[in-house]
């Protein structure tokens, strides 16, 4: 595991900049490369395993789809019919299959 290195400098350059972000990941990609090749590889699939669990971002549609969605399921538990459904609209590409995922674990 690569740690944060400590000489990013928070105060003046903060993560939510850009200049912030760009000092942050240079000192961490040095970090990483400044590693012997044996300590190097391991750290390699935590990251890409990471990388391909994209964070989804809980706008507020998508709060609203998860707990309508949530009491959906909880009423439909025991229903063998009359169940009820939940039609996610939108324009393509707006975030509506992202939305509805988390139910599939709820
Ligand atoms: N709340 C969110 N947080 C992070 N990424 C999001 C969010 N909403 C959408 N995205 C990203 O936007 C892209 C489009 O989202 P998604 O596939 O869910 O849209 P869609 O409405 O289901 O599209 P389509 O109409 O093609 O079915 C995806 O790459 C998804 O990861
Ligand atoms: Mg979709």
């Amino acid at each position: 595991m690569v740690t944060p290195p400590d000489a990013h400098d928070d105060e003046h350059n903060p993560l939510t900049t850009k200049d912030g972000w760009r000092q942050f990941v240079d000192a961490l990609a040095g970090a990483l490369n400044a590693l012997a090749e044996e300590k190097r590889l391991p750290c390699n699939e935590p990251r890409l395993d990471y990388h391909s669990r994209l964070v989804i971002v809980a706008t507020l549609s998508v709060r609203n789809v998860f707990t309508t969605g949530r009491r959906l399921v909880l009423l439909n538990r025991h229903q063998i019919s009359g169940r009820r459904g939940l039609i996610v609209t939108g324009q393509a590409g707006t975030g509506k299959t992202t939305a509805i995922a988390p139910l599939n674990r709820a």
